[in-house]
């Protein structure tokens, strides 16, 4: 069975680094591997406006800073397919089938769901666009038929609702879908990044991000202002890790070449963190080393988005190219989706002839 990934991104604001550690490095990785046979990223700008409907603006902005943000990180239009998710009309098509295979209960059980309500204070005035959107999200994963949905912990009820789709359509229509599998990030600290404030997650809204676009002094005035140990008081007293931001960054960039580049009087890691617990390693010291990691994983990215941004028109080209492509891969599951729902009916012969016979019988 070919091997094919879809995942995607809602368009609400630039990535940041929780993005990048807690899925894009890894897709450039599954790109680079050459092990699938087609891969699919997705801006998910009909996603994003589930809960957007009155900022169309804000979604129109974002999905160039994506794309941007994707190409610079390295995704390569020539191995991987970019496309904008309302571009394919398919997906709607799905969405709508799907719908009835889903409960009212199951969406209001889905915990994404439930935390994504509480979170904007939606309460009783929920869009029902919003409230269905992991069906539509199981649309998006199954019309390409992906094998491998790489994403964050956060999306897995999602795929948990997709398969639970596959499942109930296979079963009741004939097998046409493919059943999809979660790749989590493989490094726990990755799996969700918390922000510079030592909040549980990296948000725009809570101004605590560290952009994949941001200068390089950016960067270093956000570290250096980072939240870590509050007891931590002076360099003597002994520091806490668990828990600690600039150590899970740490934990999530960090490789051993980087002591042997940016602080050579410690092996690795794991002796980083002993000398903090046990007492006389200062904040700044360890917020130096994490600014140097970083800045050394960063700057690469940051050179190739200057390139990039050279020629915008180049970068909406790739995306609709990418969209034509999605769409014809689209187009053929919607086929074979409604053929197993018995709704082909100018391409089904066999009940054409049928019901003319009992007419004329
Ligand atoms: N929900 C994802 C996010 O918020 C975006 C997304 C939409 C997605 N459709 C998808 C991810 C399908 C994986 C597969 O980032």
């Amino acid at each position: 069975m070919a091997k094919i990934i879809l995942t995607g991104d809602r368009p609400t604001g630039k990535l940041h680094v929780g993005h990048y550690v807690g899925s894009l490095k890894r897709r450039v990785e599954l790109q680079n591997s050459g092990e699938y046979d087609q891969i699919f990223i997705m801006i998910a700008d009909a996603q994003a406006l589930t809960d957007n409907a009155d900022t169309p603006e804000k979604v129109r902005q974002n999905i160039i800073e994506v794309a941007l943000d994707y190409l610079s990180a390295g995704l390569d239009p020539a191995k991987s397919t970019l496309f904008i998710q309302s571009q394919i009309p398919e997906l709607c098509e799905l969405s709508f089938y799907y719908m009835n295979l889903v409960t009212v209960s199951r969406l209001q059980r889905n915990p994404t769901v439930k935390a994504e309500i509480q979170m904007r204070n939606f309460e009783t005035s929920i869009p029902v666009g919003f409230f269905t959107y992991p069906i539509s999200q199981a649309a998006d994963i199954t019309a390409f038929q992906a094998t491998t949905v790489p994403v964050g912990e956060d999306q897995m009820p999602m795929i948990e609702q997709a398969r639970e789709i596959v499942h109930k359509f296979n079963s009741v229509y004939g097998e046409t879908l493919t059943m999809p599998d979660i790749l989590l990030p493989d490094n726990k600290a990755c799996l969700r990044l918390p922000g510079t404030d030592g909040k549980a997650k990296m948000s725009k809204s809570l101004g605590n991000c560290i952009y994949l676009s941001d200068t390089a002094e950016d960067v270093r005035k956000k570290i250096m202002s980072m939240f870590t140990d509050p007891n931590h008081l002076r360099v003597e007293d002994p520091g806490q890790v668990e828990g600690n931001p600039v150590f899970i960054y740490l934990d999530a960039f960090c490789k051993d070449e980087h002591f042997q580049k940016f602080l050579p009087e410690y092996p690795d890691l794991d002796a980083l963190k002993a000398h903090y617990t046990r007492g006389g390693l200062g904040d700044v010291k360890v917020k130096k080393f994490l600014n140097n990691v970083l800045q050394d994983e960063l700057a690469p990215i940051r050179e190739r988005r200057k390139e990039f941004e050279k020629d915008i028109p180049a970068v909406y080209q790739m995306l609709e190219e990418g969209s034509r492509k999605a769409k014809a891969v689209a187009a053929q599951t919607l086929a074979q989706v409604k053929r197993a729902m018995k709704i082909n009916y100018f391409e089904d012969q066999a009940l054409i002839e049928e019901q003319a016979k009992r007419f004329q019988s």
